[in-house]
C-alpha cells in the first residue's frame, strides 16, 4: 500500500492507495470520531461500491444517502436535499460523513460537511481516476451556480482518503480519459519527468495495469499534497492546479453541466492555454506538439466548441473566481514540467488563440 501525507498541522491527513483497499476500509476505523457514519453516494456508485464499504464497517451504525448522478446536480438543491435527510435521520456533529463516488459526490458531500452544524468530519472515497489524482486531495469542495462553476463552496478538509484502484475497473472509458486530463496537467505544470514517464507508459496506463495506474496516481496525489501544504487557500502556487480550468469552466457552462465532462474541457484548456504561451513564445513549438500529442492520445478533445468564440469565452470567464481588480489570471506553461499565473496576456493573443 502507498500512504501519502497531506502536511497541514493538526489538519494533517492520510492518503491510502491500493487495489481493493475498499475490502479493508477498516482501516479508516481509527479516523471515526464516533461510530455513526453517513455514506453520502450516487445511484451509479451505490450499488457497484456501498456493499463493499457497509461490510468492512460492519461494527458502525453505517445509513447511507443516494443522490441523483451527475455534474447537473452538483447544486444549491442537492446540498439542501443531503441536509434535509442528515436532519431526518438525526445526525449529528460527530457523525462521520464519507463521501463515496467521483468529483461531483465528493464536492458536494465536503460543502455538506463544512456546513452542517458548521462542521463535521469527512472522509473521501474517491472511485473515478479524476477524483483519485486530483478533486479528493486538497480540501476545495463547493456546487455549482447557473452562473458560475464551484461558485459557492469552501476549504475543508477531508480526515483521510482511501483511494481503491480497483474501482478504476468499472468507470467508463471516456470518464477515465477525463481523469488524464488531470494527471497530465500535473507533469505540464510541475514534473517534467512524469511528463515523460506519461509519455513512455500510455499502453500500460490504457490497459490499466495495477502497478502503473499506482503509481500514476500516487505521483499526482504526491504533488498536489506538496502544493497543498504549501499554499492551502490558493495565494499563489495552488493556483498553478488551474492550468486549463479559466478556459475549462467556460467551456463547461457554455455547453451545460455534464454535456462536456470536466476532464475535457480541461484537456482543451489545456491545449488553448499551451496554445497561447506558444504565441508569446514562451513554450517552445516542439513542446507544445507533445502536449497535444499526449492529449490526443488518451482520445480527449483539444478544441473548443466551433461556436464559442473570443467574445462567448470572455462573458464566462468574467465570472471567474481568478479574475481579481477586473483582471483575469491566466495559468500558462512556460516548458514541460513549469507554469506561471500570469494577467499580462495581450487581448490580440486570445482574439487568435480563442478565434
Ligand atoms: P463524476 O463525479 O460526475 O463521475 C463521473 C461518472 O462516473 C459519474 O456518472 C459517476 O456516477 C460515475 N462513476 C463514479 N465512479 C465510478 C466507478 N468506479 N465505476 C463506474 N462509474 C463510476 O465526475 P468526476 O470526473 O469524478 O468529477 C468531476 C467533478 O470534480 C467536477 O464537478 C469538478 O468541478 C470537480 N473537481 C473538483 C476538484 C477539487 O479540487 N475539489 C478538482 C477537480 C475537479
Ligand atoms: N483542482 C484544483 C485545486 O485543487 O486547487
Amino acid at each position: 500500500m502507498t500512504t501519502l501525507k497531506v502536511e497541514l498541522g493538526e489538519r494533517s491527513y492520510p492518503i491510502f492507495i491500493q487495489a481493493h483497499l475498499l475490502k479493508q476500509a477498516d482501516i479508516l476505523a481509527p479516523y471515526l470520531k464516533t461510530k455513526t457514519v453517513v455514506v453520502v453516494t450516487n445511484n451509479v456508485v451505490e450499488p457497484l461500491y456501498f456493499p463493499l464499504l457497509e461490510q468492512a464497517l460492519k461494527g458502525c451504525d453505517i445509513s447511507k444517502i443516494v443522490i441523483p448522478d451527475g455534474e447537473e446536480y452538483k447544486n444549491l438543491q442537492t446540498f439542501e436535499l443531503v441536509i434535509s435527510q442528515l436532519l431526518a435521520m438525526s445526525a449529528a456533529r460527530d457523525t462521520t460523513l464519507i463521501a463515496l463516488g467521483g468529483g461531483v459526490v465528493g464536492d458536494l458531500t465536503g460543502f455538506v460537511a463544512a456546513s452542517f452544524q458548521r462542521g463535521m468530519p469527512f472522509i473521501q472515497i474517491p472511485t473515478t481516476l479524476l477524483s483519485q489524482v486530483d478533486s479528493s486531495v486538497g480540501g476545495k469542495t463547493a456546487v455549482n451556480h447557473p452562473l458560475g462553476k464551484n461558485m459557492i463552496g469552501a476549504f475543508y478538509q477531508p480526515k483521510v482518503v482511501l483511494i481503491d484502484t480497483t474501482s478504476l475497473a468499472t468507470l467508463p472509458e471516456r470518464e477515465f480519459a477525463a481523469g488524464m486530463a488531470e494527471v497530465i496537467k500535473y507533469g505540464v505544470i510541475y514534473d517534467a519527468a512524469f511528463f515523460n514517464w506519461l509519455e513512455t507508459n500510455q499502453a500500460a496506463i490504457k490497459a490499466k495495469d495495477t502497478d502503473t495506474l499506482q503509481y500514476m496516481i500516487a505521483r499526482c496525489c504526491e504533488i498536489k499534497a506538496e502544493i497543498v501544504a504549501i499554499d492551502e487557500r490558493e495565494s499563489g502556487l495552488r493556483a498553478l492546479l488551474n492550468l486549463g480550468h479559466t478556459f475549462g469552466h467556460a467551456i463547461e457552462a457554455e455547453q451545460g453541466y455534464g454535456n462536456w465532462l470536466h476532464g475535457e474541457a480541461v484537456a482543451t484548456g489545456i491545449v488553448l492555454a499551451s496554445s497561447v504561451a506558444t504565441k508569446m513564445n514562451w513554450l517552445q513549438a516542439p513542446e507544445f506538439r507533445r502536449i497535444v500529442e499526449l492529449i490526443e492520445n488518451f482520445n480527449l478533445p483539444t478544441s473548443a466548441p466551433v461556436e464559442m468564440d473570443y467574445d462567448c469565452f470572455m462573458r464566462h470567464m468574467r465570472h471567474d473566481k481568478k479574475v481579481q481588480a477586473g483582471k483575469l489570471n491566466f495559468v500558462i506553461p512556460n516548458q514541460i514540467g513549469a507554469a506561471t499565473v500570469t494577467n499580462q496576456i495581450p487581448e490580440e493573443v486570445l482574439r487568435t488563440v480563442l478565434s
